[in-house]
């Protein structure tokens, strides 16, 4: 029982930094409006999260990204423009979230 209650130990310890980092992203997700135009799985107002990870993942893109997030734009996904979120979380927020967006 004690070797039992220690290997689900140590398997909850592995999982809970991921998982946690998971959650945040996603809260700061709803946290900024993002979810009211960006699905993870497909594409929705904006592109999908999983699609634009697809698109940049390790390409150096994330400051890009921040600024755009920040700042709107269109024409990297189509004519639809992505108004400015500015003001709606902090800078720490805007990179976590697109940390974490990259990570899908
Ligand atoms: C009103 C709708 C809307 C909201 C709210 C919104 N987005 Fe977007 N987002 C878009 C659209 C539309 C595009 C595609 C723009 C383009 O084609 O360049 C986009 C594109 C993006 C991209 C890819 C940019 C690129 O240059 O490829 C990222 C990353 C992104 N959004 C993140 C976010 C985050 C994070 C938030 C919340 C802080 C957010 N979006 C809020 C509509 C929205």
């Amino acid at each position: 029982m004690k070797v039992l209650l220690s290997v689900v130990a140590v398997g909850l310890i592995g999982l809970v930094a991921p998982s946690a980092q998971a959650a945040d992203g996603a809260a700061l997700a709803q946290k900024g409006g993002c979810v009211a135009c960006h699905q993870v799985d497909k594409k929705f107002v904006g592109p999908g999260f999983k699609e634009i990870a697809a698109k940049y993942k390790g390409k150096g893109a994330e400051a890009a990204l921040v600024k755009k997030v920040k700042e709107g734009g269109s024409g990297a996904w189509g004519a639809m423009p992505m108004p400015p979120n500015a003001g709606k979380l902090s800078d720490d927020e805007f990179k976590s979230v697109v940390d974490w967006i990259l990570s899908q």
